[in-house]
């Protein structure tokens, strides 16, 4: 960790994915362009909120950032190691810091094996232990995450979606990490079941000391859980701020325009809360407006938008956006 309590800085990362045709000979036609110069920085200890619409580029961000995919270009530091010039063995070691928590718990988890296999599986392939420890390590693991250490036994299949989340997360923690991307961990839950994991990662969290990069699709669902707030469109990070600072003083059009789809809690606000609808559908990340990306849509857009993309600034601390008119 550096001094001022940065665990990772994310300069300019990039990640396009090439797309190819031809059949016998696959030439590279263009550029998926998930994720586009994006910079940011995660403290120690705290949960950074990564908003935007769906294919917008959070998961990608998030995978990235844990080089499992590998970046087109930029950089991602953890602490003082740039993780995009390690491989191999050093890379392995730097993966146990930091894991991935998945949105589909039915899909994440292998149908085929015992609770305690999946949960044991970094372990094994780390080499942490004999089995008899790896046992005793999982039922302490399942108890951290609410579920009976008895379960160790049991198929996927034989527990609801909340109980798979834990069981996800309990596997995440098996290695005792510093970082997670939760990678929109409750959206395929019940809304009843929701708070209840989010209640988990933050006991965790508290407990373990532990940094989150926490993915969802609304700002309704981060609101409780992110210090700050991270608000992407369209490959791009726009609008960066602490969490009251963000919800009280949205600077950038977009996170207007997603705050005002937000319900306020107090019947008097909520009956003068103005929706700004906009119009015309997300653009491909193939073929992205020049300028500013959110342009085609932007209520103010003006000429300069058209045609130069709008710096990444700080413009009071703590807050950073990148839009012409701020
Ligand atoms: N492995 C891949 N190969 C090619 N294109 C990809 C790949 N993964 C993602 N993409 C594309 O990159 C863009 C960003 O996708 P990504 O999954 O990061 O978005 P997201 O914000 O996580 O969306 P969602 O809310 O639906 O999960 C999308 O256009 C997607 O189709
Ligand atoms: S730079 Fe222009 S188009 Fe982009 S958000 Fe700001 S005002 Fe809208
Ligand atoms: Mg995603």
């Amino acid at each position: 960790m550096s001094e001022n309590g940065t665990l990772i800085k994310v300069d300019k990362l990039t990640k396009h994915f090439p797309i190819t045709r031809g059949i016998i000979i696959q030439r590279e036609v263009g550029a998926v362009q998930a994720v586009d110069k994006v910079s940011f920085e995660i403290r120690k200890g705290e949960t950074l909120g990564l908003v935007g619409e769906s294919g917008c580029g959070k998961s990608t961000t998030g995978r990235t950032i844990l080089q499992l995919y590998r970046p087109t270009s930029g950089k991602v530091y953890y602490g003082d190691a740039d993780l995009t010039e390690l491989k191999g063995e050093e890379l392995r070691r730097m993966r146990r810091n930091m894991q991935m928590i998945f949105q589909d718990p039915y899909a994440s988890l292998n149908p085929r094996l015992t609770v305690g296999n999946i949960v044991s599986e970094p372990l094994e392939v780390h080499s942490i232990g004999n089995a008899r420890e790896r046992r005793e390590r999982v039922q302490e693991l399942l108890r951290l995450v609410g579920l009976s250490p008895h379960m160790i036994n049991r198929y996927p299949h034989e527990f609801s979606g909340g109980q798979r989340q834990r069981i996800g997360v309990a596997r995440a923690l098996a290695l005792q990490p510093e970082f997670i991307v939760c990678d929109e961990p409750i959206s395929a839950l019940d809304v009843s079941i929701q708070a209840q994991v989010v209640n988990l990662l933050e006991e965790l969290q508290e407990t373990f000391g532990l940094t989150y990069l926490f993915i969802a699709h609304d700002l309704s669902m981060v609101r409780h859980i992110s210090d700050r707030t991270a608000v992407m469109y369209l490959g791009k990070v726009v609008e960066l701020a602490t969490r009251n600072e963000l919800y009280t003083h949205p600077l950038h059009p977009y996170t207007q325009a997603l705050l005002s789809a937000v319900p306020i809690p107090d019947p008097s606000k909520e009956g003068k809360r103005q929706r700004i609808i906009l119009e015309g559908d997300v653009p491909s990340p193939a073929n992205p407006p020049k300028g500013c990306r959110f342009h085609p849509r932007c209520p103010l857009a003006i000429d300069i938008c058209r045609e130069v993309e709008p710096e990444w600034r700080e413009v009071a601390p703590d807050h950073w956006v990148a839009c012409h008119l701020v």
